[in-house]
């Protein structure tokens, strides 16, 4: 079966209980359950990882080529902002990263305005809530 994988950055194990005014109060391990069901579906197997560290997220990218997965939703978290090293790690892959995020970044503060990953990321889907994933997933699925 083709494998996604559904990446999350810093902060959002906290999804459910975080600042729920703007990220709303689903879970993270709410979305997971709803995405491996969405992905399944499609006939697709979606594995879920998250971490705080950004190192941590470069090796879980760097697996995605390795592992053969078909694409990545990430949503980055705060290193969209300025992480040059994750930026590396998705130039040099193959594999097509949607770049997700539940707020309006550009709504909000100024340093949220800016995206050094969205040059090398195959899309980018902003302020649309939890819908955003799954509108990723129906992206990797259908390219
Ligand atoms: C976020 C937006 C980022 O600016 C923020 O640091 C996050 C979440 C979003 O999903 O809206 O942690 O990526």
């Amino acid at each position: 079966m083709d494998k996604i994988l559904l990446l999350n950055g810093p902060n959002l194990n906290r999804l459910g209980k975080r600042e729920p005014e703007i990220y709303g109060t689903t879970t993270l391990g709410e979305l997971v359950g709803n995405m491996k069901k969405a992905a399944l579906a499609a006939g697709y197997e979606l594995t879920a990882e998250q971490s705080n560290h950004e190192g941590v997220l470069i090796d879980f990218i760097h697996m995605a080529e390795d592992s053969g997965f078909t694409g990545i939703i990430f949503n980055p978290g705060a290193f969209t902002h300025y992480s040059y090293a994750i930026r590396d790690a998705i130039a040099g892959i193959d594999v097509p990263v949607i770049e997700v995020h539940i707020s309006n970044v550009h709504k909000r503060e100024t340093f949220r305005h800016k995206s050094v990953l969205a040059e090398v990321t195959a899309g980018q889907i902003v302020g649309l809530g939890l819908l955003g994933y799954e509108l990723a997933l129906q992206a990797l699925i259908k390219t």
